[in-house]
């Protein structure tokens, strides 16, 4: 069955043609470039650029697969959580085409989908039952997975996401948007010559969820107190790039060791020996080594997508979609935008 898989749910407009779990095309295009001076993601920019590309992005990913529209057996489009106007987007043209071309067509949830966007690994693809971690720019949470669809919400952040949290430190320090990776990237640097511990937030000791502002307040009163006056920026860190090092590292350390704690506390809880991580910050090469680490003394094995899957994509979505429509799974003409789709 070949599936079109669309997802425009923030700033990435992609659209994918697989077949199965097989991949025949996967292609995005993000307009992140147009919200770096923002330092976030401004949604009325983001909306004008999926409407200005999808259809070009379309007939690069028809392209690439070597396929015809008329190919498709399967429309799926990622209908919330996100942007109302980015999601509009993606919804309309997914209607236009299964309109047109008599297609059915199935909304996904983006939570989801990267929850099971381990799935496409070629090998090494997760069974029944796991603990799955979303942690992207917009969610973190924790849930008990019994089969593609079945999965049970365990805990979640009660403020900020994790990738939030990367991104808002990035934007204390004047690193650059998205913060993820250039925090990553900068704290490999740190030598270590500052004694930085920020507070772990677990909110009681069997608590799954998750408290991330805790944290990045903490980093922007030791910024102020240890880097500027009040007021001033840090564009020009000079002599204080060490310490700038320090910090990142110190905030990952601990952001990142609340999240590894939290997925093995969820796998002994629920006596479970697979963990599957999805979302952009599992291309953190820091949370992979810290995870593998302290499942591996329990017993506990993890499974990672491939570093294009962690970040938003419309083949976790083709996939997804294409596995629901098999277990009965349908949406209508009337599926529309929802900005805050639930897990359900
Ligand atoms: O899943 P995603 O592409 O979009 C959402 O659904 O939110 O995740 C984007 C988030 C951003 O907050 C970004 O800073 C973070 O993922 N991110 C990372 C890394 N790469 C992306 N966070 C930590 N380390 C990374 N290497
Ligand atoms: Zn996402």
């Amino acid at each position: 069955m070949l599936t079109l898989g669309i997802e425009t749910s923030c700033d990435e407009t992609s659209l994918s043609v697989t077949q199965g779990k097989k991949v025949l095309s996967n292609v995005v295009s993000s307009s992140v470039h147009l919200h770096k001076k923002y330092g976030g993601v401004v949604p009325e920019i983001a909306s004008r650029f999926h409407v200005e590309y999808i259809i070009e992005v379309l007939s690069k990913a028809l392209k690439e697969s070597h396929k015809n529209l008329k190919d498709a057996r399967l429309v799926a489009v990622t209908n919330g959580p996100g942007l109302v106007g980015a999601l509009l987007t993606g919804i309309s043209l997914a209607k236009a085409i299964s309109y047109c071309l008599g297609l059915p067509l199935i909304g996904v949830n983006h939570i989801l989908a990267h929850l099971y966007s381990a799935f496409l690994n070629e090998d090494d693809k997760p069974g029944f039952p796991f603990i799955g971690l979303v942690v992207s720019g917009g969610h973190t949470a924790l849930f008990y997975c019994e089969d593609v669809g079945r999965q049970k919400l365990l805990g979640q952040t009660q403020d900020d996401a994790v990738g939030e949290a990367y991104d808002k430190v990035a934007k204390i320090l004047n690193l650059g948007y998205p913060g993820g990776p250039i925090i990553e990237r900068v704290a490999k640097r740190s030598k270590g010559k500052n004694k930085i511990a920020f507070p772990k937030s677990y909110l009681g000791k069997d608590s799954l969820d998750f408290s991330f502002s805790g944290i990045k307040t903490a980093v922007l009163y030791y910024v102020r107190n240890h880097i500027t006056p009040p007021g001033c920026d840090i564009s020009h860190p000079g002599d204080v790039s060490g310490l700038i090092s320090d910090i990142c590292h110190a905030f990952q350390e601990a952001a990142l060791d609340v999240l590894v704690e939290k997925a093995c506390l969820a796998a002994k809880i629920k006596k479970v020996s697979r963990i599957v991580i999805g979302g952009g910050v599992a291309a953190n090469s820091r949370l992979r080594d810290k995870l593998i680490d302290a499942a591996k003394f329990l017993g506990i094995k993890v499974y990672f997508p491939k570093m294009e899957y962690c970040l938003d994509n419309a083949a976790m979505v083709g996939v997804l979609g294409e596995e629901l429509y098999r277990r009965a799974h349908r949406s209508n003409l009337y599926l529309t935008a929802q900005p805050n789709l639930e897990v359900v």
